[in-house]
Order: C-alpha cells, then structure tokens, then sequence
C-alpha cells in the first residue's frame, strides 16, 4: 500500500504513485510461456478519474504544487492527470525482462471520495471517508486487437498518520490546528535539530511564500528512486530564505541520515512523542495507513504475526541499521527470515527457498523473485506482501477465486498446465537448476 499525503501545499512525503505488475501465460497444449511480443498490456483503473482527482480539493493542490516540488513536471496534460513516470490513470504497460512482467510505473493513484461502502478510510484532517483500496483492470490484446485475457487487481493507496499528532504538535507550538500550522510547527523543530534548518522558510522558487518543502531532497529516499539525496540548491536554485530565520545557505545541506532513519529514530527515542503515543516503538499504525483500513491485511496475520515479529520494534529497526539502508534486500524480512536484527523462526529454506533474487536497489527479496520453476513471480501465486493470499480483504482475493475457485495461492496445476492435476497442491518451490535472472 502506498502513502500519499492529504495536501502537498506545503510539505510532501510521498508523491501520488503506485506501481502496478501483471505476468502473461500462454496456456496451450504444453507448459505454459510467457510471450514477450506479439501482444499488448493495458491497465485502466476504475475508481480514480481524471474529472474527479481534477475536482478533488487534496487532490487539486498536487497538481497545483506538484510543479514547484518537481521542476520540469506538469501533473495535468491536454486534461488528463499524468503521474511523475509519464503514466496516468490508464495506459499501456511495458515489458520487462528480468521481471518477465510487464510493468506500469508511477500511476498517480489517489483516494477518492466515492460516497458508497468502500469509503473506509478515515480523514485525519477531518474530511468525509475515502476509499484506499482501488481497482485496476488490466487486458492483454493481440496485435488485431481482439482481446485475449483480463483480469483486475487492487492497487492500495491511502493517508499516512501524522496529522493524528501533528495538529496537536501544531497547537502546542503556537500555530492553528490545520496543514499549513502543522507545517509551520514542523518546521520551527527543524530548526532546532542540529541542522538548523527552520523548514517553513525556505522558499524553493522565491515567490516569498515558504514551501512546499520534499523532504527526500535532503534526505535519501530510494522509495523516489534516489541512490543519493539530491540536494535542496540543486532542484531550486533559485531559493531564497525568507526573513526570520537563524539559519543561512550554508546550512541548507543534505543529511547524513535516510529519511526512513530521521523519522523512525526521531519517533522512537522522543519524550513528547512518548507522552502522546506510549506504545509508539511497536504501534506502526501510528503513521502507516491503520486509519480504518489496515495496509497489513494478508494470511501472516490471520496466522497472528504483527509488524514486530517481522520487521522489529521502532528502537530495533534503528539500531540494527534498517533504517540507515531503507527500502532494501539487505535489511527487509524475507519468508525465510524477518528483518535484519530481528529474530524468530521463518519458513523453511529447503523447502522455499528464496533464492535471493535478483539485485535491487529497491526492496526486498519477496517482490524481486520468481519462484517454481523460474518464471512465476512470487507475487503472481501469493499476492502482494502485506495481502498475501488467502487475504483477509475479500478484493484481494478476486483474482485466485476466479482462476481456481480458492482464495489460496495459485495452486490448481491446471490454472496454467491443461495437462497437469485440477486439484489444488503446493507447485514445486525450488527452481530445477534455472538461475535468476
Ligand atoms: C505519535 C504522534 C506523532 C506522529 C504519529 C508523528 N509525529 Fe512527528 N512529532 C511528534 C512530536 C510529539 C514531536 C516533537 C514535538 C516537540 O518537540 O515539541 C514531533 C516532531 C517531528 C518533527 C521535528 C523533529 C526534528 O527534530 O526535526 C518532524 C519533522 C516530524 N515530527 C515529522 C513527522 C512526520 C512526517 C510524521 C508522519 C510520517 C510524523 N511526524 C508523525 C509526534 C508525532
Ligand atoms: C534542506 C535540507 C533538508 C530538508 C528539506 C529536510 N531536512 Fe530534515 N534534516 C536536515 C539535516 C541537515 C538534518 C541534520 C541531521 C544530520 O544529517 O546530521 C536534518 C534532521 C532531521 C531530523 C532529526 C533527526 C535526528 O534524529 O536528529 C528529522 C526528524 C528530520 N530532519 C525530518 C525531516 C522531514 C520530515 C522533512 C520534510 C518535511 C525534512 N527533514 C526536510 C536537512 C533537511
Ligand atoms: C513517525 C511515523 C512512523 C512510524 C511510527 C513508523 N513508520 Fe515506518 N515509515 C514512515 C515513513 C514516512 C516511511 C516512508 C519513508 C520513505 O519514504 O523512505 C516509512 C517507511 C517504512 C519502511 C520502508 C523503509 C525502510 O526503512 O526499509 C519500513 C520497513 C517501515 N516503515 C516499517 C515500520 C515499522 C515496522 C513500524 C513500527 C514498528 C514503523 N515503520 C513505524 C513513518 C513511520
Ligand atoms: C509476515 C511478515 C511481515 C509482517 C507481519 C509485516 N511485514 Fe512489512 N514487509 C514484509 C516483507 C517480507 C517485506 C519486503 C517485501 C519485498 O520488498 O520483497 C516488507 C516490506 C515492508 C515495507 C516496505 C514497502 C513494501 O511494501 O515492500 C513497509 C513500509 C512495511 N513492510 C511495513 C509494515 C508494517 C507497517 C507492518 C504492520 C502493519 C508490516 N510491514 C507487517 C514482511 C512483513
Ligand atoms: C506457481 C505458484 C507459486 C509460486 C510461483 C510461488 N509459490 Fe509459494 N506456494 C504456492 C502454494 C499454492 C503454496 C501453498 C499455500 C497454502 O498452503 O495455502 C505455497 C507455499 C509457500 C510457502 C509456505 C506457506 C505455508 O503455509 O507454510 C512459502 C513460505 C512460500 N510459498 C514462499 C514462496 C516464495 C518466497 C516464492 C518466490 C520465490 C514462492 N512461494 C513462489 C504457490 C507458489
Ligand atoms: C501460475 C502458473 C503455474 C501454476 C499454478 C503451476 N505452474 Fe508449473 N510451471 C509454470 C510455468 C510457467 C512453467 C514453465 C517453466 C518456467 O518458465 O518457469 C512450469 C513448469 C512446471 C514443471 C516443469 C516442466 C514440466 O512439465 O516438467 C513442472 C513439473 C510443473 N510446472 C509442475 C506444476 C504442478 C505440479 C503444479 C500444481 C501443483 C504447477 N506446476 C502449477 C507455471 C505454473
């Protein structure tokens, strides 16, 4: 699931963008392959449109602010709502080979207000509910045209939590209890840490209005594709710092920390933090998306695992140096062992071994794998991390009921092997000698 952030007039976290993958079989008289050509992958999704992201007052100020946090971009092209990667709300998906599947990047998802049922998540900024959890249908054409096969799956988005606490902090510092007071107050803080930096003067284009402000400018943030944070006076050279600040361009410098590392750390060890959220090191929900919608909602927690036993407390993921390599195979959990520093038993490595995957500079060994024997990603048969099948939320399950008739991971041998059983077994984990990648 990913994070977007209510408003971007004045801060950004995280940029609408979801990502979505989709594995093409042909299934004829023998093992089923994967065709590279010969055919086209589109994806539309359903809830999200251009008309409505346009009207939507969060929304509106993304593509209002989006083109002073990113110089160069135009979030609305000829009408229609174009993400950061070029993509929009529908589109055509691009094949990719160490994936062997085909890939559409940077969709700008965003919760809509829909005014039904699926409107579960809450607003912390006090707005009618809105729907996390949407919908794209994805269809393989031939080179005619005529359509070979659809499916649909959940692309997950919703708001992070720190408005529950940072209108408090707001009030608490002496400004109004709404975005632009928050970000005032979080500003003023920074400019007490050792970098000096009072956030809410700095002024990326020099209109004489602070804001808004990318933290990954500063710091590195491979979830924005970074291997480096890029620097402040680099995406804005022509900022200026506005009257009142104790701080000078000397001191507008990247940090030595992620911002996986300033955030989680800052939160775990703070006293103020401590009084309002005393459970804050093991309550992740805190920030990620627990508002009414629980982003971890997949079979490991029907098995009773939580966030800890995986990933380990807010004082273990700092110290075990998670947080200083964010977002990596090196320190994310696999299924054959829980996050770096972490300790507790997985699943059996002979019998599903991991693999490793292939190198990634972007997470963890789970989403960059195949399994079986070589072909099917992991998350073709079981689902994405956090849903993994059989998914407690029945939209998660579409797909499986509708190949199979289980919400189990894939298992009917005939869903891909005409001549193989139609009952449901455990496919083979181990690769038969083939290599990744
Ligand atoms: C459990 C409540 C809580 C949550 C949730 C929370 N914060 Fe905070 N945050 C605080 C408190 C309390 C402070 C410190 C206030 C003080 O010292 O007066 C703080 C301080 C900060 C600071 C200033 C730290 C510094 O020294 O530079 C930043 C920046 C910040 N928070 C960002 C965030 C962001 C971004 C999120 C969401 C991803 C978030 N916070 C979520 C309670 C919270
Ligand atoms: C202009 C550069 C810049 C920007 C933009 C920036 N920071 Fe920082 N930040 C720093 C520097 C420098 C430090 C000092 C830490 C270090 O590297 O030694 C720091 C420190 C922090 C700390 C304190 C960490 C600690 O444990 O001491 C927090 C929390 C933090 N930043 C959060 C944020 C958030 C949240 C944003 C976006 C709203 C943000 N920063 C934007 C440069 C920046
Ligand atoms: C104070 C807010 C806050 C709390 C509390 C919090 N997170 Fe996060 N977390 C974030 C933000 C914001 C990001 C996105 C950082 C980025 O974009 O790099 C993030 C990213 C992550 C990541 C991916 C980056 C990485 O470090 O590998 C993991 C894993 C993670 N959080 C786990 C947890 C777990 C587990 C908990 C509870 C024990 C938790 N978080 C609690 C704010 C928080
Ligand atoms: C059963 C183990 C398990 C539990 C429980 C779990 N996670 Fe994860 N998490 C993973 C694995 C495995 C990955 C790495 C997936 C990959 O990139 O291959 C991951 C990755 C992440 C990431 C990085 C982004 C992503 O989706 O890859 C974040 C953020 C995160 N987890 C947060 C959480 C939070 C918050 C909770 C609790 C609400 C939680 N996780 C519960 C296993 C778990
Ligand atoms: C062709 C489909 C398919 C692929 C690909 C696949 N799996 Fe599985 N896997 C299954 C099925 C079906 C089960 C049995 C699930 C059940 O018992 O409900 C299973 C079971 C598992 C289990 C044991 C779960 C338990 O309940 O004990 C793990 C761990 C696992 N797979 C990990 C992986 C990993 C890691 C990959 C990628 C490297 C992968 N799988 C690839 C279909 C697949
Ligand atoms: C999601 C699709 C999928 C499912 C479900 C699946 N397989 Fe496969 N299987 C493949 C693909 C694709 C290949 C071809 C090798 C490759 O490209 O990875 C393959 C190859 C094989 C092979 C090696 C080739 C051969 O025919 O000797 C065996 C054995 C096999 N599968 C057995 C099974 C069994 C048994 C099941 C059910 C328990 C099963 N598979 C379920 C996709 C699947």
């Amino acid at each position: 699931m990913h994070c977007a952030c209510p408003t971007s007039s004045s801060f950004l976290l995280l940029p609408p963008f979801n990502t979505i993958r989709a594995q093409v079989l042909q299934i004829g008289a023998n093992d089923p392959v994967l065709p590279t050509t010969g055919i086209t992958v589109s994806y539309q999704m359903v809830e999200n449109t251009d008309a409505g992201l346009i009207a939507d007052a969060y929304f509106s100020t993304w593509i209002s602010y989006a083109p002073k946090i990113f110089p160069g971009y135009q979030p609305l092209v000829n009408g229609k709502v174009v993400g950061l990667t070029g993509n929009g709300l529908s589109g055509t998906m691009t094949y990719d080979a160490l994936s062997k599947s085909w890939i559409a990047t940077g969709i700008p998802a965003f919760p809509p207000v829909t005014g039904t049922s699926t409107d579960v998540m809450t607003d912390p900024l006090g707005g009618p509910n809105r729907t996390p959890y949407l919908t794209a249908n994805v269809t393989v054409k031939n080179t005619a045209g005529t359509t070979l096969a659809t499916t649909s799956t959940v692309v997950p988005v919703a708001f992070g939590g720190c408005c529950s606490c940072h209108l408090d902090v707001a009030v608490a510092n002496g400004f109004p209890r709404t975005p632009d007071g928050s970000f005032k107050a979080m500003g003023k803080l920074h400019g007490q840490n050792s970098s000096k930096i009072d956030l809410s003067l700095l002024d990326p284009d020099g209109d004489g209005v602070g804001g808004p402000i990318r933290c990954s400018e500063c710091h590195l943030d491979p979830a924005m594709g970074e291997t480096v944070a890029p620097g402040f006076a680099n995406v804005h050279p022509n900022y200026t710092i506005l009257p009142g600040a104790t701080f000078t361009k000397a001191d507008v410098k990247t940090s030595t920390m992620t911002f996986s590392q300033v955030l989680h750390n800052f939160h775990s060890g703070n006293a103020k933090v401590l009084a309002m959220k005393p459970d804050i090191n093991t309550n992740c929900y805190a920030c990620h998306p627990g508002n009414g919608i629980e982003c971890y909602r997949g079979v490991m927690k029907s098995d009773g695992y939580t966030c800890v036993s995986c990933h380990g407390t807010l004082a273990v993921r700092a110290s075990s140096g998670q947080t200083a390599q964010p977002w990596n195979a090196a320190t994310l959990p696999s299924c054959n062992k829980p996050a770096k520093g972490v300790t507790g038993s997985c699943h059996s490595s002979t019998q599903y071994p991991d693999g490793g995957g292939w190198a990634s500079s972007f997470e963890g060994k789970y989403i960059n794998n195949r399994g079986h024997k070589g072909s099917i990603l992991c998350t073709t048969c079981h689902g994405a991390p956090h849903a993994d099948a059989p998914a407690q939320t029945a939209k998660d399950n579409v797909q499986n009921l509708a190949l199979q008739g289980s919400a189990r991971a894939l298992g009917k041998c005939s869903v891909c092997h005409p001549k193989k059983s139609t009952s449901w077994g455990v496919p083979a984990h181990t690769r038969g000698g083939a290599v990744l990648p």
